[in-house]
């Protein structure tokens, strides 16, 4: 079985670890965790791009690995439970990591948490966390192969249950340390067909990008560093951040220049402009989307780079469209690299209650599609209730539809993320 530990992001300073702790902190008592590490970036003072990086990745590491660091501590004899101060976990969780995951030297590990500082108030005494990372235990991950990949990758048992079901045999072990793995940084190339062109321009100008193979105008940053963001092309809308696995899910729309399209859960617009590019200014796109908080981003984004052939009606005018894309909300257990925490907020309830508004949604879009059109229906869930269960029972109450295709995007075979689309056309 296949192990998570591998090279730490950015710099583990004394100054970058104690904002780390910080933010873990407040994960534990309920802050959501970009919000977590936003204000801990914020608070942490005079802190350089490397230290920066590794606060995030710190931070995100630690809610990955909880259950198996959890599951150390205990075999150490000092259960989380038995630590009362959140900051006293955090700190333990934090050495252990670093011992276990990273594979840090016990006094690098020391040097980055010992008193005095970093994190206050402190039950637990230096002298316990040394001993502690002094030693190496030998931890019983389970018996079945089941047991072993969740223990291993700290993944809920409910969850780690559900990825099986729907994981193809023996992969599961794999799907679970890749949804573990820090996302690549990919974006999609504007105008269609400009990407080499651009991959080589950034290059002569030593930007660490490269193309990515599987999507024609997809590139990746290959050293995980964000300076493509003060960059021109970036201010000029040539480049939109976006996951691989969304830039699939797109391009499976196979949306053609002259059409009209309705991109109904359009959030801020990501796919939108994917859609606005592939009809054309021959074609339409009408977004919608039930937050009007985030259409407002969509039409922004849409006005900034001066698109006149994407508008906003309401109603969306579903009754024109030739294609219909609903990116449904869901689970995003595909994209847990980037919110590694959902995997200790979501429940078994809450994935019933999500494929119940998935179902919802493409019946209220399949009541009002012309005849001839089509839905695409995606996801960035990797769980069968939410993908080919939903699909299965809409074609089960609407006979007059059949499914023409499906994309199962698995994150350990295409790094960024798992995806899901079916193509569902009205006779
Ligand atoms: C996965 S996100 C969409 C992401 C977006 N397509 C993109 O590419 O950036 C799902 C969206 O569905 C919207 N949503 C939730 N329930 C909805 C409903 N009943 N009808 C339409 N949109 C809904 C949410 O507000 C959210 O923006």
């Amino acid at each position: 079985m296949s192990d998570s530990a591998g090279d730490i992001v950015g710099i583990a300073s004394r100054k970058a670890a104690t904002a780390a702790l910080k933010a873990h902190v407040a994960v534990i008592k309920g802050t959501p965790m970009r919000k977590a590490i936003s204000e801990a970036l914020a608070e942490g003072g005079n802190l350089g791009g490397k230290e920066r990086r590794f606060i995030a990745f710190a931070t995100r590491e630690l809610s990955r690995h909880i259950r198996r660091l959890n599951l150390s501590a205990t075999t150490r004899g000092h259960p989380m439970s038995k630590l009362h101060l959140p900051e006293d976990q955090a700190i333990f969780r934090y050495a252990l990591w670093r011992k276990e995951i990273c594979r840090a030297e016990a006094h690098k590990i020391m040097t980055e948490i010992q008193l005095p500082g970093p994190i206050r108030p402190r039950g637990i005494p230096d002298q316990l966390i040394r001993a502690e990372v002094e030693r190496t235990v030998e931890l019983d991950f389970g018996k079945t192969p089941l047991e072993r990949a969740m223990n291993v990758h700290s993944f809920p048992t409910w969850l780690a249950e559900a990825i099986n079901d729907a994981a193809p045999d023996g992969e599961l072990d794999a799907i679970l340390e890749a949804l573990n793995r820090e996302p690549t940084l990919t974006l999609r190339v504007r105008p269609v067909g400009s990407r080499d062109a651009l991959v080589a321009e950034l290059l002569a100008q030593k930007y660490p990008v490269e193309a990515c193979a599987e999507v024609a105008d997809a590139l990746r940053i290959t050293d995980g560093s964000r300076a493509i963001f003060e960059s021109r092309w970036m201010k000029e809308g040539r480049l939109q951040v976006m996951d691989l696995g969304s830039q699939l899910l797109a391009q499976f729309c196979e949306a053609k220049p002259g059409q009209t399209v309705v991109d109904y859960c359009a959030g801020a617009g990501g796919k939108t402009l994917v859609l606005a590019d592939a009809v054309g200014p021959t074609g339409k796109v009408f977004a919608w989307d039930l937050s009007e908080k985030r259409l407002k981003e969509a039409r922004s984004r849409v006005g900034e780079l001066k698109i006149r052939h994407v508008s906003f009606p309401s109603p969306p005018r579903i009754d024109l469209a030739d294609l219909v894309l609903v990116d449904a909300p869901c689970s995003g257990t595909g994209t847990l690299g980037r919110e590694p925490d959902q995997k200790w907020k979501l429940s078994a309830k809450q994935i019933d209650e999500l494929a119940a508004t998935q179902l919802g949604i493409l019946k209220d879009v399949a009541r009002r599609l012309k005849p001839g059109a089509t839905i695409i229906y995606g996801t960035c869930s990797v769980l069968r209730q939410e993908n080919e269960d939903v699909v299965r029972k809409f074609l089960e109450s609407h006979p007059g539809f059949t499914e023409r295709g499906m994309l199962r995007v698995w994150p350990h075979r295409l790094e960024g993320g798992g995806f899901f689309g079916a193509r569902l056309t009205r006779a």
